[in-house]
């Protein structure tokens, strides 16, 4: 009886030392660059998949079968590339957003004004973030693997900035409450936390 509660009681704890050491924050300046999964954790409402991203995605799986956080985080930032390029929202130096076509696109997928000047204001926003994160270390060393398969980062740190704010900004009814979702949004805080306090 005592040994079956004492094996009760690790089957219940056990999970959740793991999780938390499996979400133990591993925070650096690239923090919310090496949140790997959330260009394809789609948390809001307002920021669907889209059939051009999940025909990407398929396209690229093909092409490369990944089995590092590396090898995925390419196949992530080439997906990310190819959906802009069938949005057509990707200027043609790769590294600037063809904005009347955004603003085309998220009339045609949301009905609320409100929602398509959030996600439209989140764009600009993003363009700019992404554009100061291209120096960076990090993303310079992903540039030089990206190249290797014919992709540039622009696309993919546009669109993990939108998925990131759209994680953490998404009006609380419209967030999927998925335990997956709320482990993202809890590491992006943290993330974002530690870049304020950082300088
Ligand atoms: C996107 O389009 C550009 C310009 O045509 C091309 O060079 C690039 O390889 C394309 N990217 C992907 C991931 O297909």
């Amino acid at each position: 009886m005592c040994f079956q509660l004492r094996n009760v009681l690790v089957l219940l704890l056990l999970p959740a030392w793991a999780l938390g050491r499996a979400t133990a924050p591993d925070l650096d300046e690239d923090c919310e660059l090496n949140a790997v999964d959330t260009m394809h954790d789609f948390c809001c409402d307002l920021h669907d998949e889209s059939h051009q991203f999940s025909d990407c995605q398929v396209k690229w799986h093909e092409k490369i079968a990944y089995e590092t956080d590396e090898e995925e985080q390419t196949y992530m930032f080439c997906t990310a590339e190819c959906s802009f390029n069938n949005t057509e929202f990707l200027g043609k130096d790769r590294r600037s957003l063809v904005l009347h076509q955004v603003k085309e696109q998220l009339e045609m997928d949301l009905v609320n004004d409100a929602d398509i000047e959030l996600l439209y204001q989140t764009y600009i926003k993003c363009d700019k973030h992404a554009l100061d994160l291209l120096p960076h270390k990090g993303v310079k060393k992903l540039a030089r693997r990206l190249s290797k398969h014919g992709c540039h980062p622009y696309p993919g740190l546009v669109l993990e900035c939108v998925a990131n704010e759209m994680i953490l900004h998404c009006p609380p009814k419209q967030f999927h409450q998925t335990a997956q979702c709320e482990a993202t949004r809890n590491h992006l805080r943290q993330c974002m936390q530690y870049l304020k306090y950082k300088t």
